[in-house]
């Protein structure tokens, strides 16, 4: 039934509205009469404050909190600690491999008397034990016999935030930052908790506050207060703080006003990693950091790329950067996180090469607190791309995985775009880095290569505005990238069902209707933005419509650099014949992507310039074949339409109609993009435009 209210999206997957269903509130009412959480802790009361709204609420009655007392059809949450108040025997064995944010949620009886458990080594795995047990009824599972073990695969689970110190957010489409620099560090925005309960919710446990692109002043003292408060406020929900550092920082800002851009905040003349005062400076700073954040995670660094300062100013490797922060980090047990997004504007003829080559023969000379934080692919966060084959070559080197939640080139928050089925796929790409069965994400888990440390990254799309993420839909990807995290097993089709089952409630026809529409989303997307292979061939900038004609005269931005149609045909030849691009991945990749018949069609105008009437597996010419698939793009948007329409009876009113204005001009930008990509590339072609029938 439809909600009596208009829902404005703030409470996400949160929501814990009465479970609607009188067996299953029945059921839960029975198990659930009282909770027994015994123990102080900060992050102990962020589980008692969050059980019992989520369970008094989802119950449709107040549900008490105890600190002890009778464990029968209670719901007991508790570390070893408290076992012996509580008197609970025989579960320690349960605990041996849950390190400390494993949890097992487990239906007990004994002496005839019923109990749910959620145990843990640690507070933080009380956390996540909660979080999923709220989920299990918010997804209406039966409880009576639930017995749930769950660890992460991945250790670093973050956020990275590309929000700046004057309030707007890089490639964010929500709105302001969350973060009221202004205000802090004496007001506490409440939504710094409700973003907090969000990120441990769905297993988040670490948040790089700023933008890559760093400001120095985020280091000065005045601003490190303003992250300690935040860094407060995160600390109980099992969030630890994390920065973005310009490498130039220790430099005096005198040498900005000289119209150095290289200003920073320190009294040097230069931020060479070798130089020992340049060391000096940062061993005091990061000292102060501690000294406000004791327990914070370490510093995420952008050096030597695009326009950002680095080690290559003075001759130095990215190795030498990172290894220098690394050892100032290392006493208080901190981390290094060093992108590779660095590319040559000026000299590559093939962009996409670059981080391969300059950080391969560094592999070995890391620090061992220093992750190198790679982006999925080998370009920048497109519709789709291979995998980044750095990921296959630093055998010593711990990779950390950076993907993009926001939508930067997946039609902002403007376009409904589900992007975990994509995750999904590059999770799963086999690197043969270790021989077969070598996926992207054992070696982002540590599996294959024995990591000693492992990370994951997404960079959030979160902002000011109400909903958190502008369009209702996009709240999906960052519970989907949270829930990935913890545990890239999952599949895309489960992680959405939960999400809409939290969000849109339980209704089948709602669950299954709008599962159909987000499971497709992403290939539509692909498919009217950017088909078989091709990218980059957005507007510059911008990077939201079409803009395959352009020329900025910028060898990196002119669109036609990438797609290269010509009148022979389109796509950018990186087979051994051309850019050799293929030659970075283990074998048998090279050769599979090198033939024009081995070559995975989706992949094929990123590795091959072919012919315009060269056939596809379809039997269709590629002529044919891509205007085939932008047409069926954008039919796709409309059929979301009609989906999402059938569903009125049962949405919230404001979500329906949100939603229904996003899918609208969804479906409007989606033929600007067929009809401009096919009228351009159709000058080259030479070729009717095939309608579908
Ligand atoms: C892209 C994006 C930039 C961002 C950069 C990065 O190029 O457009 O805004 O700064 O990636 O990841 O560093």
């Amino acid at each position: 039934m439809r909600a009596a209210y208009a829902d404005d999206g703030s409470r996400l997957w949160l929501k814990y509205d009465t479970v609607s269903d009188e067996a299953q509130l029945k059921h839960y009412r029975h198990m659930i009469r009282a909770l027994l959480i015994p123990g102080n802790s900060p992050t102990v009361q962020v589980i008692r404050d969050e059980l019992r709204r989520g369970v008094s609420g989802l119950l449709g009655k107040e549900i008490s909190v105890q600190a002890a007392g009778r464990a029968a059809n209670v719901l007991v949450v508790a570390t070893p600690h408290h076992f012996r108040a509580l008197k609970m025997t025989g579960y320690a064995s349960l605990l041996d491999s849950l390190g400390s944010e494993g949890y097992v949620i487990k239906a007990t009886k004994k002496n005839g008397a019923r109990a749910l458990v959620i145990i843990a080594n640690d507070d933080r795995g009380l956390l996540y034990g909660s979080f999923h047990f709220l989920r299990l009824i918010q997804t209406h599972r039966a409880l009576d016999r639930i017995d749930i073990i769950s660890k992460p695969r991945v250790q670093l689970r973050l956020l990275n935030h590309w929000d700046n110190i004057d309030g707007s957010i890089e490639r964010g489409y929500a709105g302001k930052s969350l973060w009221q620099w202004a205000d802090l560090p004496s007001s506490i925005d409440p939504r710094y908790r409700d973003y907090a309960r969000a990120c441990a919710s769905i297993g988040i446990n670490g948040t790089v506050l700023n933008n890559v692109n760093a400001n120095p002043r985020i280091l000065t003292p005045e601003y490190l207060r303003k992250v300690a408060a935040l860094a407060d406020v995160f600390r109980p929900f099992g969030i630890r703080m994390f920065l973005s550092v310009n490498f130039s920082s220790p430099i005096s800002a005198r040498f900005e006003q000289e119209g150095n851009r290289k200003g920073g905040i320190g009294d040097l003349s230069t931020s060479d990693p070798l130089n020992p005062a340049v060391r000096k400076w940062w061993t005091m700073k990061v000292k102060e950091v501690y000294r406000l954040i004791p327990d914070f995670g370490g510093f995420l660094v952008k050096a030597s790329s695009e326009g950002m300062p680095g080690p290559q100013e003075y001759g130095r490797t990215h190795a030498d950067g990172a290894n220098m922060l690394a050892e100032v980090l290392e006493p208080y047990g901190g981390v290094v996180m060093w992108r590779s997004f660095v590319y040559d504007a000026a000299s590559d003829a093939d962009r996409v090469k670059r981080a391969y080559n300059e950080f391969v023969p560094l592999d070995g000379q890391f620090r061992s607190n220093v992750f190198v934080q790679a982006k999925n692919g080998p370009l920048d966060f497109q519709p789709r791309e291979p995998v980044q084959p750095l990921f296959g070559a630093m055998p010593r080197t711990p990779m950390m995985l950076e993907l993009q939640i926001t939508q930067e080139y997946l039609g902002h928050s403007t376009h409904l775009v589900y992007l975990a089925p994509m995750w999904k796929e590059y999770l799963q790409f086999d690197t043969f880095a270790g021989g077969p069965g070598s996926s992207l994400a054992s070696i982002v888990d540590g599996t294959l290569r024995k990591y000693r440390m492992t990370g994951i990254a997404g960079v959030a799309n979160t902002g000011d505005q109400q909903n958190w993420c502008g369009h209702f839909f996009a709240q999906a990807n960052w519970f989907a990238y949270g829930r990935l995290a913890w545990d890239h097993t999952q599949s895309a089709g489960d992680i959405a069902k939960e999400w809409i089952r939290m969000t849109l409630g339980n209704d089948a026809g709602v669950v299954s209707t709008v599962h159909a529409m987000m499971m497709g989303s992403w290939e539509a997307c692909v498919n009217y933005m950017t088909p078989l292979g091709l990218h980059h061939i957005m507007q510059v900038d911008f990077h939201y419509g079409p803009g395959p004609r352009h020329d900025t005269g910028r060898e990196d931005w002119r669109s036609t650099y990438y797609h290269r149609a010509d009148s022979n045909g389109l796509g950018f030849d990186r087979s051994s014949a051309g850019s050799n691009a293929v030659s970075q991945y283990p074998a048998p990749l090279p050769e599979q992507f090198d033939g024009l018949a081995t070559c995975p069609e989706k992949y094929l105008l990123w590795f091959h310039h072919v012919q315009w009437d060269h056939r596809l597996r379809s039997g269709k010419t590629l002529w044919d074949e891509l205007c085939s698939r932008y047409y069926a793009g954008t039919d796709y948007v409309g059929q979301m339409q009609r989906q999402w329409r059938s569903l009125e009876h049962a949405i919230d009113p404001a979500i329906f109609a949100h939603v229904r204005a996003r899918l609208e001009a969804q479906k409007t930008h989606a033929a600007i993009w067929r009809d401009t990509c096919l009228q351009y590339f159709q000058e080259f072609s030479g070729q009717p435009i095939a309608h579908p029938d």
